[in-house]
């Protein structure tokens, strides 16, 4: 196997006749198809029934792929259950939200409680681990599918206490992390505490709680207990094949599970690329880029695979567009780009039947090799073969960071008050849009992580404020860091109970400002914010801040508060503390943040040219690679550095003009 960026896709053939397999592969010679993902979904004819396994069809699909020189990714089937198990276990469906027992059908579904899925998923893993633990094509383990989701069952709630109990230890200290003398709630009995849902502290859906502390801790909770099959599925992975990594194919910017909570299980990051819909093509690459980030944070900047995208359309939409000629490539970069060292797809041969029959593959029905998205296929293989193992575990030097914290994203989503139409992903993407624009070198990572190295860490929303967070914070500003933060943070503990001190509580002080009151309103009503001498449009909550000792660098234009301070900028030690007090529209945040950034030189290389991302990757050897993506329309630009591009061979000098087409990628060599 010449190393080189894993390139293949979920391949599923015991879906069709053996005779399409021959055919199969010699389409995936064409294509550089160097790694097949097997077994995903294969539960039902892997142990069609409780008492009987049969590996014949498994088995013939590893050898084959084994003989063919490919790298196998091997999957447990724990993501869709068969049959059987449901019908012999009922407890191992979800009970849903509204309190419904389902019965079989889907995927994704098994309750994380239920001891016989556990017990029956994690002893399939074993048996899998046990057969092809010894192959040396294998060269991961993919436990699962896209973990998600939530059930509210009695076993689930009988866990949920569990956890509570290793958690708070005594109920005295439960009670006072749910603030539960409001409403009378004092629990006096471990058993009297119910999953939070709607028959329960919930009304008008998942984000409508009585008692945000106790909703709150069933996400954290089902997100360790989701984790649960993972970790255990994982162990008797281990006990068979102690050296293949193993991990699970992630969502990105999934809210449902705190990836940072999983990723030290995780052997390696991966993810699953389907960008949400969105007519414009550079908020979508924003969007990507911002999932790369976070899960290349999850594990310190190492780098992760690219578990699936699809080679054309999805069909999980109402519409499903394909992608236009060169956005695979692009996108496809993109991820190499951003960290990845490997890019797959789903799928290498399309479903024939069920929902996804009209979800693109590499190789359609016909199986044939002369279709744009095959031939779009196969010259990115070639490209990547060409590149070969020289971008192989690349990492990314960065000076700023963006903070992304689910227990925000839960709290702010959960709260009452002070504005519903306050969407976490909104405002991250905003800001992390304005930070992807200036080409800086950026890590997205946990409240938990390191900011030592960092010049500039933008917080958005960071409405709860965990442990040492303040310190570490006060101590990046002291020694000369700039940090930037927005309205609605400071305001709440780890278990979402507001501060006795002004807002915004533990930052108070570092931002030199107290928040007296905060405005909401309607997503029409528009405060006008003038900063740096242009004007931008404030929506949705607009803090009335009385500054202490901060610089007003913006003021509200509108209502009774015109004139009092929108944005600040607070000197202390040898850095900066910014604070943004309302949503600014892009250009406002975007003005705020390149201030920032200019406050260390760290405005990218092209970083003014619009829809074109430059990105940067180290190799060990400390050989430098420069990404430059183009997003967006044809356009020339001076050369961001001296180099030669991998792509097309050729050496550039700083001073020429490169000529960016529309989709075009340059990935060149510094000099
Ligand atoms: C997800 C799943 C795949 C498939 C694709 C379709 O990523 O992991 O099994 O359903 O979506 O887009
Ligand atoms: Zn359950």
């Amino acid at each position: 196997m010449t190393p080189q960026i894993s390139y293949g896709g979920d391949y599923n053939p015991e879906q069709w006749p053996r005779e399409v397999w021959d055919s199969d592969y010699a389409a995936f010679k064409l294509a550089g198809v160097d790694t097949v993902t097997l077994g995903v979904f294969a539960w039902a004819h892997l142990q069609p029934a409780e008492d009987r396994y049969d590996f014949s069809t498994l088995d013939a699909i590893v050898q084959r792929a084994t003989a063919e020189g490919m790298r196998i990714v091997l999957a447990t089937p724990s993501g869709a259950m068969p049959p059987w198990l449901a019908r012999a276990y009922p407890e191992t469906c979800r009970v849903d939200f509204e309190g419904r027992r389902h019965v079989y059908g889907q995927r994704h579904n098994a309750c994380p409680s239920s001891p016989d899925f556990r017990r029956l998923s994690v002893a399939l893993a074993g048996r899998l681990a046990e057969r092809y633990g010894d192959n040396p094509a294998v060269v991961a383990w993919h436990v699962g599918n896209e973990y998600g989701g939530a059930c509210w069952c009695p076993a689930c709630g009988e866990a949920f206490r569990e956890w509570l109990g290793e958690r708070y230890g005594d109920l005295d200290r439960l009670n006072a992390a749910w603030n539960t003398a409001f409403w009378s709630h004092a629990f006096t009995d471990w058993a009297e505490i119910q999953p939070p849902n709607a028959l329960s502290e919930h009304w008008r859906g998942p984000n409508h709680t009585a008692f945000q502390g106790i909703t709150l801790d069933y996400r954290r909770f089902m997100s360790d207990a989701l984790l649960g099959g993972f970790v255990a599925e994982k162990a008797a992975i281990r006990e068979h094949s102690p050296n293949v990594p193993v991990t699970t194919n992630m969502m990105g910017l999934y809210q449902p599970i705190d990836y940072h909570r999983w990723a030290p299980h995780l052997d390696f990051a991966s993810w699953d690329n389907y960008p949400p819909e969105d007519p414009s093509a550079t908020r979508t690459a924003a969007r990507m880029a911002l999932a790369h980030r976070l899960m290349r944070g999850l594990r310190g900047g190492e780098p992760f695979w690219v578990m699936e995208q699809t080679p054309s359309v999805t069909a999980s939409r109402d519409v499903n567009p394909v992608k236009r000629p060169g956005v695979l490539r692009l996108w496809s970069w993109q991820s190499v780009a951003n960290g990845a060292d490997a890019v797959l797809y789903f799928q290498l041969r399309q479903s024939r039947g069920a929902c996804e029959k009209y979800h693109g593959a590499v190789l359609d029905h016909a199986g044939r090799t002369d279709t744009r998205v095959f031939r779009e296929v196969a010259e990115l293989g070639a490209e990547f073969a060409r590149v070969g193992g020289a971008l192989l575990g690349g990492r990314t030097p960065a000076r700023a960071a963006l903070l992304v914290d689910w227990d925000s994203w839960w709290a702010v989503e959960l709260s009452d008050g002070p504005n519903r139409n306050v969407r976490y992903l909104d405002v991250l993407t905003s800001y992390h849009r304005a930070l992807w624009q200036a080409n800086v070198p950026l890590d997205v990572v946990p409240v938990t992580a390191d900011l030592s190295g960092y010049d500039v860490v933008v917080a958005p929303l960071l409405h709860m404020v965990k442990g040492d967070l303040a310190d570490r914070v006060t101590a990046l500003v002291e020694r000369g860091g700039t940090f930037v933060t927005t309205a609605l943070s400071g305001r709440v503990d780890e278990d979402d109970n507001a501060f006795l001190a002004d807002v915004p509580g533990p930052f108070a002080s570092l931002l030199g400002l107290r928040v007296e009151e905060t405005d909401a309103q309607q997503p029409d009503v528009v405060n006008p914010v003038t900063l740096f001498d242009a004007e931008h449009e404030a929506r949705h909550v607009f803090e009335v801040v009385v500054p202490v000792d901060a610089e007003v660098l913006g003021t509200y234009g509108a209502d009774f508060y015109a004139g009092t301070p929108a944005v600040t900028r607070a000197a202390r030690g040898r850095g900066h503390a910014w604070y943004v007090a309302t949503l600014l529209d892009d250009a406002g945040v975007a003005a705020v943040v390149r201030a920032a950034l200019a406050e260390h030189g760290l405005i990218g290389p092209l970083g003014d040219v619009p829809d074109v991302e430059v990105t940067e990757r180290v190799m060990p050897d400390g050989t430098r690679y420069l990404f430059v993506l183009n997003h967006g329309e044809a356009r020339t630009v001076p050369a961001p550095v001296a180099g030669t591009d991998l792509l097309s061979g050729r050496d550039l000098r700083a001073e020429d003009e490169l000529e960016l087409a529309p989709t075009s990628v340059l990935v060149i060599r510094c000099a």
